[in-house]
């Protein structure tokens, strides 16, 4: 029966469970579910707690999200790809005297961030499509769930950074489709400039800022045209060669001009894959407003955002968005223990469910750990064919007195075509053992 206290987490305390409708006594089943969706007093959060009001959106779903943090787990093809720029920037942008690194990382931002953070101060105007709690996952009437990394620029520039990337996850009430989850990841780049470091130390060093200039598609009423050219200049080369680092320098793509609040002015970068253009970046030179509330005056800035997985989907061939996410040894199996240099083309597995078998069995007498092991993975491999998604040494044991070692073996067979059964499964294991058990 129904208790009340699941009741009321329906606000329908007065109606007795036989009058709730099919599908919310469905959902009503699970209790975990209903209390969840329940808004709570206070939600806690990286270590911070918010309290919450009625604005309050966010679903079981994305709180369930919210605890994951991919982005942190080892062989997560985000980790990797993430790692890989992160290795790449360091490398090619150092301090004066190579010394070290020029763009500080920060991955530890607070990801509930106020509503001046993720709109105000990047100058979202008031009626913008984004800060409709049908777009925004809003914990209070101030503050929401980032949206994009840009929501940590302001005070990043403020606390004195001129140089740095911002990295984590972002959540928006988006499409669902394959190249859109509620959660996603960025990595937001930020590059500020004086004078002397835009145009090199002269006696005559052209102007940053200009007086009595209007603002045009080009640029900035502040900004010089000499300024906005050679920042746009360093910007793109930034990207490109990004790009050319991840994707090889064949690789076709093309700037777009696009429209952001914070930047002007503003373009994409599309990349060609799979017969279409796909947007993996926006970006701009900042509005120099922003610069000049962060307390930033004499300086001009670049910024981009990159979206983790789009780039990832083309690098590693990966179909699906939701496959970031997956917990399924197919998937898991194929980027464990690659670094992030490893070039990794992902082969995508099948829908049908995993039958597992373990196999254990004493190796011959004086044949080493090391010499068995890729012996086995052949015989599996030959009997059991495209039916073996993977084959795993899951323990060794050697037993010193009477001289005897054993191997164990996990192996997961899978069909593309079908749902395997034991019995069927149970055919490969038996020749297998008939097999390794018959003197060579
Ligand atoms: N914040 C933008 C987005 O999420 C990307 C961006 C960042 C654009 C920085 C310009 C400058 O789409």
């Amino acid at each position: 029966m129904l208790s009340r206290r699941l009741l009321r987490g329906f606000g329908i305390l007065k109606y007795e469970a036989r009058f709730l409708s099919t599908a919310v006594k469905k959902e009503a089943e699970n209790e975990k579910v209903v209390f969840e969706k329940k808004r709570p007093e206070v939600f806690e959060l990286d270590g911070r707690k918010h309290k919450t009001d009625d604005v309050w959106n966010l679903s079981p779903a994305v709180r369930h999200l919210l605890n994951r943090r991919i982005l942190r787990e080892q062989s997560n093809p985000l980790n990797l790809l993430k790692q890989r720029i992160i290795n790449y920037v360091h490398q090619t942008y150092r301090k004066a005297g190579n010394r070290s690194p020029l763009f500080t990382i920060c991955e530890n931002e607070p990801r509930i961030v106020t509503n001046f953070q993720n709109f105000d101060s990047l100058l979202t105007p008031e009626n913008h499509v984004s800060r409709r709690p049908s777009d925004t996952y809003y914990i209070n009437s101030n503050e929401c769930l980032r949206a994009h990394t840009s929501a940590h620029q302001h005070s990043l520039m403020k606390q004195g950074l001129d140089a740095f990337l911002v990295i984590g996850d972002v959540y928006r009430r988006d499409e669902v489709d394959r190249t859109h989850y509620p959660c996603f990841h960025q990595i937001e780049g930020v590059r500020l400039y004086s004078k002397d470091e835009l145009f090199g130390k002269s006696e005559n060093p052209a102007e940053i800022f200009s007086k009595n200039e209007e603002r045009n598609k080009e640029k900035q009423g502040v900004h010089t045209y000499d300024a906005v050219r050679v920042a746009e200049i360093q910007l793109k080369e930034f990207l490109e060669n990004l790009c050319d680092e991840l994707f090889g320098k064949d690789c076709q793509k093309r700037w777009i001009d696009a429209y952001f609040p914070f930047t002007h002015p503003s373009f994409e970068l599309e990349v060609f894959y799979n017969g279409q253009w796909l947007e993996v970046l926006g970006c701009g030179i900042m509005e120099q407003e922003i610069l000049e509330s962060a307390g930033v005056r004499d300086k001009i800035g670049w910024a981009f955002g990159i979206g983790l997985e789009r780039i990832a989907m083309v690098l590693y061939g990966i179909p699906d968005i939701r496959l970031f996410w997956s917990k399924d040894s197919g998937f898991v199996s194929q980027f464990a223990g690659k670094t992030p240099e490893d070039e990794v083309k992902y082969k995508e597995i099948s829908a049908h469910p995993q039958v597992i078998f373990d196999v254990s069995f004493f190796l011959p007498e004086n044949v080493q750990f090391n010499d068995m092991t890729s012996d086995v993975y052949d015989v599996i491999r030959t009997i059991g064919g495209e039916l073996v998604e993977q084959v795993k040494l899951t323990d060794e044991f050697e037993n010193k007195k009477k001289g005897k070692k054993s191997q164990t073996y996990r192996i997961v067979y899978r069909s593309h075509e079908k749902a395997l059964t034991k019995d069927e499964v149970n055919f490969y294991y038996g020749r297998m053992i008939t097999i390794s058990s018959t003197p060579c």
